[in-house]
Order: structure tokens, then C-alpha cells, then sequence
């Protein structure tokens, strides 16, 4: 993701989120944060997903991964996350966590299948509504097991 992209994504982070990130958001990820690594995937000229990972040391932390509605369940969010775990693992990681709302099981699913199980519950995260977090994690992503399922669903998708 390019500064330049960031007019586009807004598009798409208004359609997916109920609180959307404000354009200073991204822009101080792109521009000031060292540990941040954000990736947009595009169908023909057009930006159709995005995704964001903070690397510090061994731990990685998703901040996020949004497809616009009209271009979901078309493996789009799988490629999005794919890049990001090994994207961490490159940095270094050996750790990966996110939080995703109680209610979003859609990208609960994608999770799961990727390796992440549910660590912990925080509740009443997200102000907008006091809804609950889910803490999923993934761990020894640089480890064989981790790998190989990464790389056997890798290859179910191409
Ligand atoms: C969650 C999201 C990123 C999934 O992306 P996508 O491109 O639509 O999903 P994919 O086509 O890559 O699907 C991959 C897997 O995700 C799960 N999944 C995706 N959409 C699902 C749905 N509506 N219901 C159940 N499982 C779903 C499934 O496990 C699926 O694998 P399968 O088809 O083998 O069952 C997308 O729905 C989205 O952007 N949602 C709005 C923003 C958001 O919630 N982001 C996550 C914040 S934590």
C-alpha cells in the first residue's frame, strides 16, 4: 500500500467497518511506523482488498484485513492473509495474534482455517457497541507443522 492508495482504501474501510479508520490512520502507518507493512491487492487498475501486520521481533499483530463486499469469497482474503503471515515470518516472527469482533464469524472462519485458535476474550473491545473481541493466535508459525499447512493451502488455491 502507497500513500496514494489510501483514497481507495478509504472506499473499501468505509463499506467493511462500522468505526472506519480516518485517512491519518493509514497515513501515519505508511509513513511513520517502522513495524508496519500494509499490502493492497488489486483486480485489473482497481484495489479490491488490503491488509496490515505489525512485526515486533517475534511477535506479529494482524491489524487488519477488509475486501470489499462486492469482490468477498473470492479468495481474496486468503491471498490478503497469506501475504501477511509470510510476510511476518520473513521479519522474524514466530508468533502471530489478531482481534476480531465476537459477531464476525466470516473472518473467524478464515482464521481457523489458516491455524489461529481462540485465546482469550476481551470484553467490550469495540466501544461503538461494547461487543467483545475474540483474541485468536497463532504460534511456531516458522515451525513445520505451521508450514506445511500454510503451503498445502497455498497450493489449494492456486
Ligand atoms: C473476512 C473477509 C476478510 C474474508 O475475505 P473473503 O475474500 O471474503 O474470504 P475468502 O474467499 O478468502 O474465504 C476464505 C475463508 O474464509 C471463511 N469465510 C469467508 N467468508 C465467509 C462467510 N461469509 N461465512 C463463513 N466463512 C467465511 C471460510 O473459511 C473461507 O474458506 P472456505 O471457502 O474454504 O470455507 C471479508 O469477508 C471481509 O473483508 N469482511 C469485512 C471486513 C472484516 O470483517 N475484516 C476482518 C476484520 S478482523
Amino acid at each position: 500500500m502507497r500513500v496514494i492508495d489510501i483514497r481507495e482504501v478509504l472506499r473499501i474501510e468505509a463499506a467493511c467497518f462500522q468505526t472506519p479508520w480516518p485517512s491519518n490512520a493509514f497515513h501515519n502507518e505508511l509513513s511513520d511506523n517502522k513495524l508496519a507493512h500494509y499490502f493492497v491487492a488489486r483486480s485489473g487498475e482497481e484495489i479490491v482488498a488490503y491488509a496490515g501486520v505489525w512485526v515486533i521481533l517475534e511477535d506479529a499483530h494482524i491489524t487488519t484485513v477488509a475486501v470489499h463486499p462486492s469482490q468477498q469469497r473470492q479468495r481474496y482474503g486468503e491471498r490478503m492473509l497469506i501475504k501477511l503471515l509470510e510476510e511476518a515470518v520473513d521479519r522474524g516472527a514466530s508468533w502471530v495474534t489478531l482481534e476480531v469482533r465476537e459477531s464476525n464469524v466470516a473472518a473467524q472462519k478464515l482464521y481457523e482455517k489458516y491455524g489461529f485458535t481462540t485465546m482469550n476474550v476481551r470484553r467490550g473491545y469495540y466501544s461503538d457497541n461494547d461487543e467483545n473481541a475474540l483474541v485468536m493466535w497463532a504460534g511456531n508459525v516458522k515451525g513445520a507443522i505451521f508450514q506445511n499447512r500454510l503451503a498445502a493451502l497455498k497450493e489449494r488455491l492456486h
